[in-house]
Protein backbone atom coordinates (compact mmCIF):
# COMPACT_ATOMS: atom_id res chain seq x y z
CA UNK A 1 0.00 0.00 0.00
CA UNK A 2 2.94 2.27 1.07
CA UNK A 3 4.39 1.86 -2.48
CA UNK A 4 1.30 2.84 -4.02
CA UNK A 5 1.07 5.78 -2.17
CA UNK A 6 4.19 7.18 -2.64
CA UNK A 7 3.82 6.67 -6.28
CA UNK A 8 0.50 8.97 -5.52
CA UNK A 9 2.51 11.63 -4.06
CA UNK A 10 4.79 11.66 -6.30
CA UNK A 11 2.90 11.66 -9.21
CA UNK A 12 1.19 15.40 -7.49
CA UNK A 13 -1.26 13.41 -5.65
CA UNK A 14 -2.61 14.35 -2.10
CA UNK A 15 -4.76 12.58 0.22
CA UNK A 16 -7.41 13.69 2.43
CA UNK A 17 -7.70 11.56 5.82
CA UNK A 18 -10.79 12.24 8.00
CA UNK A 19 -12.23 11.33 11.84
CA UNK A 20 -15.31 10.00 12.06
CA UNK A 21 -17.21 13.10 12.47
CA UNK A 22 -15.60 13.66 9.02
CA UNK A 23 -12.99 16.39 9.99
CA UNK A 24 -9.85 16.92 7.91
CA UNK A 25 -7.07 15.86 10.24
CA UNK A 26 -4.07 17.46 9.84
CA UNK A 27 -0.38 17.63 11.31
CA UNK A 28 0.45 21.39 11.49
CA UNK A 29 4.03 22.90 12.19
CA UNK A 30 4.50 24.24 15.55
CA UNK A 31 4.02 28.18 15.50
CA UNK A 32 3.45 31.12 17.69
CA UNK A 33 -0.40 30.24 17.34
CA UNK A 34 -0.93 26.81 18.01
CA UNK A 35 2.02 25.83 20.62
CA UNK A 36 -0.40 26.86 24.01
CA UNK A 37 -3.20 24.36 22.27
CA UNK A 38 -0.51 21.61 22.17
CA UNK A 39 1.08 22.14 24.86
CA UNK A 40 -2.28 21.43 26.97
CA UNK A 41 -3.35 18.50 25.36
CA UNK A 42 -3.86 16.07 27.93
CA UNK A 43 -4.70 12.20 27.88
CA UNK A 44 -6.81 10.41 30.77
CA UNK A 45 -5.64 10.19 34.01
CA UNK A 46 -4.78 6.30 33.51
CA UNK A 47 -3.29 6.80 30.45
CA UNK A 48 -0.34 8.82 32.29
CA UNK A 49 1.09 5.76 33.13
CA UNK A 50 1.93 5.27 29.40
CA UNK A 51 2.90 8.82 28.07
CA UNK A 52 3.57 12.67 29.25
CA UNK A 53 0.75 14.02 31.42
CA UNK A 54 0.54 17.45 29.29
CA UNK A 55 2.01 17.24 25.50
CA UNK A 56 4.17 20.44 27.05
CA UNK A 57 6.82 17.80 27.80
CA UNK A 58 7.01 16.33 24.39
CA UNK A 59 7.01 20.03 22.64
CA UNK A 60 10.03 20.87 24.77
CA UNK A 61 11.70 17.75 24.10
CA UNK A 62 11.42 18.65 20.67
CA UNK A 63 12.58 22.56 21.57
CA UNK A 64 16.30 21.50 23.69
CA UNK A 65 16.67 17.64 22.05
CA UNK A 66 17.21 18.68 18.70
CA UNK A 67 16.73 15.31 18.11
CA UNK A 68 12.39 15.35 17.67
CA UNK A 69 10.41 17.36 15.67
CA UNK A 70 6.63 17.94 17.02
CA UNK A 71 3.99 18.26 15.43
CA UNK A 72 0.05 19.65 16.58
CA UNK A 73 -2.72 17.24 15.30
CA UNK A 74 -5.14 19.71 14.04
CA UNK A 75 -9.14 17.89 13.63
CA UNK A 76 -11.13 20.89 11.58
CA UNK A 77 -10.23 24.17 13.19
CA UNK A 78 -9.25 22.36 16.33
CA UNK A 79 -5.90 21.21 17.69
CA UNK A 80 -6.82 18.02 18.92
CA UNK A 81 -3.03 16.63 19.86
CA UNK A 82 0.47 16.03 19.87
CA UNK A 83 2.64 13.68 17.59
CA UNK A 84 6.52 14.02 16.76
CA UNK A 85 9.26 11.86 14.54
CA UNK A 86 12.67 11.73 14.31
CA UNK A 87 15.35 10.16 12.18
CA UNK A 88 17.98 7.85 13.67
CA UNK A 89 21.03 8.37 11.53
CA UNK A 90 22.55 5.22 13.38
CA UNK A 91 19.77 2.97 12.75
CA UNK A 92 18.69 4.30 9.42
CA UNK A 93 14.63 4.30 10.83
CA UNK A 94 12.78 7.02 11.01
CA UNK A 95 10.61 6.62 14.43
CA UNK A 96 7.13 8.18 15.61
CA UNK A 97 6.37 9.03 18.99
CA UNK A 98 4.67 11.01 21.90
CA UNK A 99 1.02 10.34 19.98
CA UNK A 100 -1.33 11.80 22.18
CA UNK A 101 -5.06 12.41 21.66
CA UNK A 102 -6.31 14.68 23.71
CA UNK A 103 -9.11 12.49 26.15
CA UNK A 104 -11.97 14.62 24.69
CA UNK A 105 -11.26 13.58 21.51
CA UNK A 106 -10.12 10.18 22.00
CA UNK A 107 -12.35 6.90 20.02
CA UNK A 108 -13.19 9.72 17.17
CA UNK A 109 -10.91 8.16 14.63
CA UNK A 110 -8.03 11.29 15.09
CA UNK A 111 -5.42 9.08 16.12
CA UNK A 112 -5.96 6.37 13.04
CA UNK A 113 -6.29 9.79 10.71
CA UNK A 114 -2.97 11.18 11.95
CA UNK A 115 -1.10 8.30 12.37
CA UNK A 116 -2.05 8.04 8.25
CA UNK A 117 -0.93 11.19 7.56
CA UNK A 118 2.74 11.08 9.47
CA UNK A 119 3.45 7.81 7.75
CA UNK A 120 2.90 8.95 4.27
CA UNK A 121 4.58 12.33 4.99
CA UNK A 122 7.35 10.30 6.48
CA UNK A 123 6.89 7.34 3.52
CA UNK A 124 7.21 10.32 0.83
CA UNK A 125 10.98 11.15 2.39
CA UNK A 126 13.64 9.95 0.04
CA UNK A 127 15.58 8.54 3.30
CA UNK A 128 12.57 6.54 4.46
CA UNK A 129 13.05 3.04 4.20
CA UNK A 130 11.58 1.92 7.74
CA UNK A 131 9.29 3.29 10.28
CA UNK A 132 9.53 2.38 14.00
CA UNK A 133 8.00 3.19 17.47
CA UNK A 134 7.62 1.93 20.73
CA UNK A 135 4.64 1.19 23.14
CA UNK A 136 3.91 -0.53 26.90
CA UNK A 137 2.79 -3.57 26.22
CA UNK A 138 -0.41 -2.79 28.47
CA UNK A 139 -0.85 0.03 26.47
CA UNK A 140 -3.84 -2.58 24.85
CA UNK A 141 -5.45 0.91 22.55
CA UNK A 142 -2.16 2.05 20.85
CA UNK A 143 -0.97 -1.89 20.24
CA UNK A 144 -4.33 -2.54 18.44
CA UNK A 145 -3.68 1.03 16.39
CA UNK A 146 -0.36 0.33 15.68
CA UNK A 147 -1.36 -3.18 14.28
CA UNK A 148 -3.89 -2.15 12.58
CA UNK A 149 -1.60 0.05 10.78
CA UNK A 150 0.94 -2.31 9.51
CA UNK A 151 3.57 -2.37 12.45
CA UNK A 152 5.06 -5.33 13.38
CA UNK A 153 6.49 -5.88 16.96
CA UNK A 154 10.60 -6.44 16.28
CA UNK A 155 10.99 -8.35 19.55
CA UNK A 156 13.27 -5.48 20.72
CA UNK A 157 12.58 -3.09 23.83
CA UNK A 158 13.33 0.39 24.11
CA UNK A 159 13.67 0.82 28.46
CA UNK A 160 9.89 -0.72 29.30
CA UNK A 161 8.11 -0.30 25.89
CA UNK A 162 8.55 -2.96 22.74
CA UNK A 163 9.26 -1.81 19.43
CA UNK A 164 7.38 -2.13 16.12
CA UNK A 165 8.38 -1.55 12.79
CA UNK A 166 6.74 -0.99 9.29
CA UNK A 167 8.71 -1.09 6.28
CA UNK A 168 8.23 1.31 3.52
C1 LIG B 1 -3.77 5.57 21.37
C2 LIG B 1 -4.51 6.84 20.94
C3 LIG B 1 -3.51 7.80 20.30
C4 LIG B 1 -5.57 6.44 19.88
O1 LIG B 1 -6.18 7.63 19.42
P1 LIG B 1 -7.77 7.71 19.14
O2 LIG B 1 -8.03 8.96 18.40
O3 LIG B 1 -8.50 7.51 20.41
O4 LIG B 1 -7.94 6.43 18.21
P2 LIG B 1 -9.01 6.20 17.05
O5 LIG B 1 -10.35 6.70 17.47
O6 LIG B 1 -8.46 6.72 15.78
O7 LIG B 1 -9.07 4.61 17.00
C5 LIG B 1 -8.18 3.91 16.15
C6 LIG B 1 -7.97 2.52 16.65
O8 LIG B 1 -7.21 2.54 17.86
C7 LIG B 1 -7.62 1.43 18.68
N1 LIG B 1 -8.26 1.94 19.89
C8 LIG B 1 -8.53 3.24 20.19
N2 LIG B 1 -9.11 3.31 21.41
C9 LIG B 1 -9.20 2.04 21.87
C10 LIG B 1 -9.65 1.46 23.08
N3 LIG B 1 -10.16 2.20 24.08
N4 LIG B 1 -9.56 0.12 23.22
C11 LIG B 1 -9.05 -0.65 22.24
N5 LIG B 1 -8.59 -0.15 21.06
C12 LIG B 1 -8.66 1.17 20.89
C13 LIG B 1 -8.64 0.66 17.84
O9 LIG B 1 -7.93 -0.26 17.04
C14 LIG B 1 -9.22 1.75 17.00
O10 LIG B 1 -9.82 1.25 15.84
P3 LIG B 1 -11.42 0.94 15.85
O11 LIG B 1 -12.08 2.15 16.40
O12 LIG B 1 -11.71 0.69 14.43
O13 LIG B 1 -11.58 -0.24 16.75
C15 LIG B 1 -5.26 7.51 22.11
O14 LIG B 1 -6.01 6.54 22.78
C16 LIG B 1 -4.34 8.18 23.11
O15 LIG B 1 -3.95 9.35 22.94
N6 LIG B 1 -3.99 7.45 24.21
C17 LIG B 1 -3.15 8.02 25.27
C18 LIG B 1 -1.73 8.26 24.81
C19 LIG B 1 -1.10 7.00 24.27
O16 LIG B 1 -1.22 5.90 24.82
N7 LIG B 1 -0.38 7.18 23.15
C20 LIG B 1 0.33 6.10 22.50
C21 LIG B 1 1.69 5.96 23.11
S1 LIG B 1 2.61 4.63 22.37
Amino acid sequence: MLGLIRTFERAGGSVDFRDRQHRCVVLDEVTDENWRAVADVAPADDQRRFVAALGARYLLLSLRGGVWNSLAIRAGDAVVGHVMWAYDEEGGAHWIGGMIVDAAEQGRGVGRAAMRVLIRRLAALPACREIRLSYHPDNAPAARLYAELGFVPTGEFEGDEAVAALAV
